[in-house]
């Protein structure tokens, strides 16, 4: 759908009048940490997309001249730069999603959680001024480690009476990209066809993707399987490796969260028929947070796709089983990281 409206915007001669009937820009965006690698590609996503009315960019530095450029673009959302902690506040007001990808990216041999010294502090600020100033948006938090920042948001929001857990959501989309890619070149699969659950968390093996699950139907040997388990596992520190010091994935990181917000503009619009997997409080393990399958609506989270963790296959069983503790530290390590905080 983000493509579509991309695609009939910049070459609109090429398709029928129909698919032009003109759309209502309703929904006010704010990206928080938008002058940075994966901030200035998904600003430049949520630009083309005809849901968005305002597009609210906000960093600590270097953002006039993103929102300058960007505002450019001849489609329909305002561009508005906001810089610095005395901006902040405003770049909040009547937004709907915020989308937060602030903070330090890895380097090559660093863990995801090797950030989480820096990040937590960033999370926990920016997080305090969407539960004063956007208590009511759906929050999208990107910046790693996603297992442990996810929970740093939820207690943040609990200590500020707003905490609404079917609206705030870890950023996985990008595991799903990656795996529904590997899947469909492994087995010459249309890309467009293939969508591949991916449950657990977002760093190494609590990255699940579920094979079985599959849709079209697909056939696996088991070395198909591990193969590609473990290179979906490992996809962010190939990108960490290749970038050489230069950071982790911006363009696909980009690429999924524009899809990831296109998908909640659309729940927020009233589509019915909107699925995606996120990082959420959740009661589908024992543990209280946890990616899986969901269901969006106009109030965030409207159901969790359980099924998806029902006959699983003896490695999906074995590999459930062997992500949760270290799942499950990560999480532990959010919220004593929050409660400490006066
Ligand atoms: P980057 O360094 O290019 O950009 C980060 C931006 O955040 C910079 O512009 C910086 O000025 C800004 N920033 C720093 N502190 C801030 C604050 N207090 N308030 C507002 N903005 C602030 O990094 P990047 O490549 O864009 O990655 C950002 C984060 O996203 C990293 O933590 C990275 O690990 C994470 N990431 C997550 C996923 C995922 O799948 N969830 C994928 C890729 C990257
Ligand atoms: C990714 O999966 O690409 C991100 O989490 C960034 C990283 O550090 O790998």
């Amino acid at each position: 759908a983000l493509w579509q409206s991309v695609i009939s915007r910049v070459v609109p001669t090429q398709v029928s009048v129909k698919s032009l009937q003109p759309q209502a820009s309703m929904f006010k965006v704010a990206i928080l940490g938008a002058a940075g690698g994966i901030g200035q590609s998904l600003a430049l996503l949520i630009k083309m997309s005809p849901l968005v009315s305002a597009l609210h960019l906000y960093d600590i530095a270097n953002v006039k001249g993103v929102a300058a450029d960007l505002s450019h673009c001849n489609t329909p959302s305002q561009v508005l730069d906001f810089t610095g902690p005395a901006e902040l506040a405003n770049s909040l007001k009547g937004v709907d999603v915020v989308v937060i990808p602030a903070g330090v990216p890895r380097k090559p041999g660093m863990t995801r959680d090797d950030l989480f010294n820096i990040n937590a502090n960033i999370v926990k600020t920016l997080v305090e001024a969407v539960a004063d100033n956007a208590p009511d948006a759906f929050i999208h938090i990107i910046s790693n480690p996603v297992n442990s920042t996810v929970p740093i948001a939820a207690e943040v929001l609990k200590k500020k009476g707003v905490y609404n857990p079917t609206k705030l959501f870890g950023v996985t989309t990008l595991d799903v990209v990656r795996a529904n890619t590997f899947v469909a070149q492994k087995k010459n699969l249309r890309l467009i066809d293939v969508d591949v659950p991916v449950v657990g968390g977002h760093s190494g093996i609590t990255i699940l993707p579920l094979l079985s699950k599959t849709r079209p139907s697909v056939t696996f040997t088991d070395e198909e399987v591990e193969e590609l388990t473990v290179r979906i596992q490992n996809a962010g520190t190939e990108v960490v490796e290749a970038k050489a010091g230069a950071g982790s994935a911006t363009l696909s990181m980009a690429y999924a969260a524009a899809r990831f917000v296109e998908s909640s503009l659309r729940a927020l619009d009233g589509d019915g028929d909107v699925y995606e997997c996120a990082y959420i409080q959740s009661e589908l393990t024992e543990l209280p947070f946890f990616a899986s399958r969901v269901k969006l609506g106009r109030k965030g989270v409207e159901a969790v796709i359980s099924a998806d963790l029902q006959g699983l296959t003896e490695y999906e069983v074995k590999a459930l089983e062997a992500l949760k503790p270290e799942l499950k530290a990560s999480i532990e390590k959010g919220v004593g990281f929050a409660q400490k905080q006066e």
